[in-house]
């Protein structure tokens, strides 16, 4: 995306080094309105003669001491390893360029360059700003210049702590003015990555060929070499002597990168030889899902389209008033069972196959976390994934931190059985997932022996320390969490003796039920439940029904909207999740289970519900943890019933991913809605009546995918339209929320957010 840019107010502007990269930044400025002189000096002369006459340059020469008379800004634009005897030249000469001028230079490496210019002027100059734009092509020369070279790409500045912060705003500027995007780093860290991102791939396209090419003297193989061939190797045809100078000048960090390299290949090679399909597998799927995510970012379109949107925040939703809720959907499958079909399919032995798997980010967060521990899956394919099993101990240490995005439930149960695995593991998350409390879990997996690691106040990331030995012990749950439960029948998996959870109210058993499903036996009497460590897992089938919170956003929407009538297929009614059919009951709502049946060990049931009137209800405490994540929707509900509505005992609300409590209280108030809240609750009044029931206005989500559909679904009785800021999240839970919501007669539109 093309950016507003100031035009950089350089006076005289010297290229050094005409080539592809120095000729495309004259190109590229030319283009942006720069009115500034362009000069360029080059070795060859015709490259000079034709920058002129392609009217990228306004004149050149061929020696350095010649242009620089009153030069604001020089771009050294030459190979690597002519940068020093440049610098030297320019040390020399200095006295003929502005006072306040300014050097930069677009080098593929940094270390080598820094050290140079240190030699070359005596030391590290103030007003040297090192920069290297990541653009270029297979093609050299000035001829080959293009003016969208830069536009949406990175350009990395790489400013040591002395350097002059004018100089840097100003090399900032012009890179700016050609389209790029500038980040800043330091130049140890530039050139590791730079060496697994380009240098690496080029070493590897350099070598392929020639190897193919020694092969075949006459080169008769390239004809039959076809789309993967030309893929890979495109870069082989970029200049010897560049990249001959990047090699010599970051050899030891190219080296570390080809060290990893060749392991990764030997890696494979054995799996090939011993026809091992289960670890070629895991490489392949972890490395094909690495690069569709890759693609997605770089085509700014995705294979999961939310996903770039949420690395941005920019999705905005505008929901309008009036619409209608009729007919027959299902949601997407359960979060929560779909998590823990992976988890528990992946410690298994033998082959789990799992259907109506929840395709949203949190649970492919987790998905992607078992392939980086060396776990084969297969899928999604349309709900359909097949987990290759590797037993309770047969993880394998990722490569580096396991990244989980929003999913708080993934943080809070991995915690559990990363604690029981011989190697260390790094959990890390997004903003939201940062700021939440993993003491709750931390501190009790410690009393099992575990060592954990989290930051102040018991937060993210959590480093666990490997090969400790877990003692079972009896928990008494400080607050009503599955996941903490969870998390803590995972570690008892891997502890000596007994793991004893005491739950102070019910909450959602599905790991309970899966284990048993699993064929691991968890007892359970009253408010405890327990497991002996060290047995095993078998895989089992898993049909992961419609998750209920998701289908809670059509409940209150049917429920509050006149005339609506909607069935919602298959839907989960877990004992321990239909808080929310409970409630809507208790406000009057007409909502009937159909059809109810069991699959795979969770009863499920269709969900038929049709319009009437509602009231406000006092909440009743024992259904809080059932209807946790209901919330956000219910209050909607209770804002369109006759009559107050009143929650006490919901403070784990305000340690959701976002402060639930908060976040909705805030809405309302937008909105006209009368409430009071409390530390662990909210008093809503309602509207009543078949009228709108409050305005439209403007609402933050916060990043939150509940908050977001909860205000979505207000919009049908509101006056005006209800616009929504920050909805990319929606699709951690709830892929393809906007299309199923329109289905049922909902005005819906979303859009981009100018950032
Ligand atoms: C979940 C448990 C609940 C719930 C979350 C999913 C789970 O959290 O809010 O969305 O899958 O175990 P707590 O157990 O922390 O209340």
């Amino acid at each position: 995306m093309a950016r507003q840019a100031t035009i950089p107010r350089e006076s005289r502007l010297l290229i050094v080094g005409l080539g592809l990269i120095g000729g495309s930044l004259a190109a590229a400025l030319r283009r942006s309105g720069f009115e500034g002189e362009l000069l360029a000096c080059d070795p060859d002369a015709e490259e000079i003669a034709r920058g002129v006459e392609m009217g990228l340059i306004d004149r050149g020469d061929t020696r350095l001491s010649a242009m620089l008379d009153g030069v604001s800004l020089v771009v050294l634009a030459v190979p690597v390893l002519a940068m020093r005897g440049v610098m030297e030249e320019l040390a020399a000469a200095l006295g003929r360029a502005a006072p306040n001028l300014v050097i930069t230079d677009v080098g593929s490496t940094k270390s080598a360059i820094r050290q140079a210019a240190e030699q070359a002027f005596g030391r590290l100059p103030p007003n040297l700003v090192l920069g290297h734009p990541i653009a270029g092509s297979e093609k050299s020369g000035v001829a080959a210049a293009d003016p969208a070279l830069y536009v949406g790409h990175k350009v990395i500045l790489t400013p040591a702590p002395d350097t002059d912060g004018d100089a840097l705003a100003r090399v900032r500027a012009l890179w700016c003015a050609a389209g790029a995007e500038v980040l800043e780093m330091d130049v140890a860290r530039h050139d590791q990555v730079l060496a697994r991102t380009s240098h690496l791939p080029h070493l590897l396209a350099f070598s392929l060929v020639d190897t193919l090419a020694r092969q075949d003297e006459r080169l008769e193989i390239f004809r039959y070499a076809a789309g993967g061939f030309r893929d890979f190797t495109r870069i082989a045809g970029s200049d010897p002597v560049m990249w001959r100078d990047i090699f010599v000048a970051n050899r030891e960090a190219v080296l570390a990168a080809l060290d990893d390299f060749e392991a990764g290949v030997a890696r494979l090679r054995r799996a090939v030889e011993a026809g091992d399909t289960d670890a070629m597998l895991a490489t392949f799927d972890r490395a094909s899902h690495a690069r569709h995510y890759f693609d997605s970012l770089l085509n700014q379109t995705s294979y999961q389209a939310e996903y770039q949107m949420q690395a941005h925040g920019k999705l905005r939703y505008r929901a309008g008033p009036g619409g209608a809720v009729t007919g027959r959907i299902r949601v997407p499958g359960d979060k929560s069972i779909s998590h823990r079909s992976i988890m528990l399919g992946a410690l298994a032995d033998g082959v789990t196959e799992v259907s109506g798997f929840l395709e949203g980010e949190d649970s492919l967060a987790t998905l992607q976390a078992f392939r980086e521990m060396g776990v084969a899956i297969e899928g999604p394919h349309q709900g359909r994934v097949t987990v290759h099993g590797v037993g309770l101990h047969g993880l394998k240490a990722p490569a580096g931190p396991l990244y989980v995005g929003n999913a708080g439930t993934a943080m809070r149960l991995f915690a559990g059985l990363l604690a029981g695995q011989a190697f260390d593991t790094e959990l890390t998350g997004d903003a939201s997932l940062t700021k939440r409390p993993m003491g709750r879990v931390a501190d009790p997996l410690r009393e099992m022996g575990a060592v954990i690691e989290t930051t102040e106040g018991g937060r993210p990331p959590l480093k666990i320390r490997g090969g400790q030995r877990l003692r079972g012990i009896a928990y008494d749950m400080p607050m009503a969490s599955a996941q903490v439960k969870s998390c803590l029948l995972l570690a008892g998996l891997y502890a000596e003796g007994e793991t004893r959870v005491r739950e102070p109210a019910p909450t959602r058993d599905h790991t309970e039920r899966m284990l048993g499903g699993f064929g691991y036996p968890v007892e359970r009497e009253g408010d405890t439940c327990w497991l002996q460590g060290g047995g095993r897992l078998t895989a089992a089938p898993i049909d992961v029904p419609a998750d209920i919170s998701s289908a809670t956003f059509f409940l209150v929407a049917a429920a509050i909207t006149p005339g609506a009538d909607l069935v919602l297929e298959h839907v989960g009614i877990n004992p321990t999740r239909i808080g929310v059919i409970n409630i809507l009951q208790l406000m009057g709502a007409d909502l009937r289970l159909e059809n109810p049946r069991e699959v795979g060990g969770e009863p499920v049931a269709d969900l038929h519900i049709r319009h009437v009137p509602l009231k406000g209800i006092d909440i009743p405490l024992d259904q809080v943890p059932l209807a946790i994540d209901e919330f956000p929707a219910l209050f909607v509900a209770a804002a369109n019933a006759e009559g107050t509505t009143r929650l006490r005992g919901a403070e784990e609300l305000r340690v959701k991913e976002s402060d639930r409590l908060k976040a909705m209280a805030d809405g309302f108030a937008i909105l006209g809605i009368e409430h009071q809240l409390f530390d662990d609750g909210i008093d809503i009044v309602g509207g009543g009546g078949e009228a709108p029931n409050y305005t439209g206005g403007r609402i933050d989500s916060l990043g939150d995918h509940r908050i977001a559909m909860a205000f979505t679904v207000a919009a049908l009785r509101a006056s005006g339209e209800i616009v929504i800021d920050d909805c990319a999240n929606v699709a951690t839970s709830f892929p393809g929320f906007v299309t199923l919501a329109r289905r049922v007669g909902l005005s819906l539109q979303e859009e981009q957010e100018a950032s």
